[in-house]
């Protein structure tokens, strides 16, 4: 059965008939990590999996949501304070509040929602939840919010509802997904532009290492600081530094003394960062995926040592895809856990995956799950 079967028909046996049914996608990223909220590039995708939901007003004033995977209704007004229990079900309220605060009408309704976005890995399955019900709501209530305010509507959800100060990539990528294509952003000034990606004689592969480290959120939110500092030091002596990525990389040495030296390392590492991605694009222009490659080595090791949100186990994947001459690997997401992207070559595909889950269940005493990428589309009606 497929997902939109099964939400369809729990929604006809808990509250009666039929509504309309919206997927979104989770996300990856192929490079460009914590310049989204620097205003620097990034260079996400959606998907082929995401959440799935029914929905349809139910001329009250209450919101009924069923959860399929957390077997579980919440029940919630749709005043600030009527903030509910479930960690999940925070993320539909704040989408609720977040579009009547721009201004859209939402009203009761009733939703059951369903996802296959593999929890934990770092697929933005939150994102994935925030831009279904954004996008449904908005078609069910005919509040024309452009697809841009949809995907703000879902990173102020994170901010105001669920404390991780996120930047726009996930919620960019899961509303604006097309499968085929790999979407370079400009987070600054929200240029975009679809790059189709179909590596002939590469396959991109993540690798999870089942780790999902606690106190990630605060630990993304003091990278968030730390960055926002260095920004204002530089901005002192060049005042059109609006975020750190309009910063040279000199400008950034010019306050070596006057920050931290880690708040300085974190910065290098944006300012690197901000680069690698436009080089990225241009050698995905020219086909030279060990370009390309190189360069998500070179971005593992930043995260890993400047910016410090790689672990032990992601350290560890990646020095093994460097064993097996896999062309490019690096931690992708927010860090902390979740999983390494890998670009491969056909040729050494099947070798990397068995010596990785060998090396992996040897070291840590489990499999690590492979998740091959396959590009899908973002918010839509189905
Ligand atoms: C998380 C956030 C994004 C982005 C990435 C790191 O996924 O939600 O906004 O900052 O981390 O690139």
């Amino acid at each position: 059965m497929s997902i939109k079967q099964l939400v369809e028909e729990k929604f006809a046996s808990l509250f009666g008939g039929d509504g309309r049914t919206f997927a979104s996608a989770g996300r990856i990223n192929l490079i460009g990590e914590h310049t989204d909220y620097n205003g620097g590039y990034v260079f996400p995708g959606a998907i082929s999996c995401g959440i799935t939901v029914t929905m349809r007003p139910n001329g009250g004033d209450t919101v009924r949501v069923w959860s399929v995977d957390f077997d579980g209704m919440s029940e919630f007004g749709l005043a600030e304070e009527d903030l509910p229990e479930q960690l999940w079900a925070r993320y539909i309220f704040g989408v609720c509040r977040e579009t009547l605060k721009r201004g859209g009408k939402v009203e009761g309704f009733d939703a059951v929602f369903a996802g296959d976005v593999p929890l934990g890995a770092g697929l933005s399955s939150s994102a994935a939840l925030e831009s279904a019900f954004a996008f449904g709501l908005n078609e069910v209530y005919g509040n024309g919010l452009d697809k841009f305010t949809l995907a703000r509507i879902g990173q102020s959800t994170e901010h105001n509802y669920c404390g991780t100060k996120c930047g726009i990539m996930d919620q960019f990528a899961s509303v604006f997904g097309k499968q085929g294509s790999l979407i370079r952003l400009n987070c600054k000034t929200l240029e975009y532009k679809y790059f189709p990606f179909n590596p002939e004689g590469y396959r991109l592969v993540l690798v999870d290492s089942g780790v999902k480290h606690q106190l990630a959120s605060s630990a993304y939110n003091d990278r968030r600081h730390s960055c926002e500092r260095a920004a204002e030091a530089i901005r002192k002596r060049h005042p059109e530094v609006e975020f750190l990525s309009d910063s040279k990389r000199i400008w950034l040495e010019e306050v070596r003394e006057e920050i931290s030296q880690e708040d300085f390392l974190r910065a290098e590492y944006v300012i690197g960062e901000v680069q690698r991605v436009l080089d990225v694009c241009d050698a995905l222009e020219r086909s030279d995926y060990e370009t390309v490659g190189e360069l998500m080595y070179q971005t593992h090791f930043g995260l890993s040592r400047l910016y410090e949100v790689s672990c032990e186990e992601l350290d560890f994947l990646n020095r093994i895809a460097r064993r097996c001459e896999v062309t490019g690997s690096r931690v992708m997401g927010g860090g902390f856990g979740g999983c390494t992207v890998n670009l491969v070559r056909d040729e050494l595909y099947d070798g990397f995956i068995s010596t990785v889950k060998s090396a992996y269940s040897e070291k840590y005493g489990r499999e690590p799950r492979i998740l091959d990428v396959v590009t899908g589309d973002g918010a839509r009606e189905l």
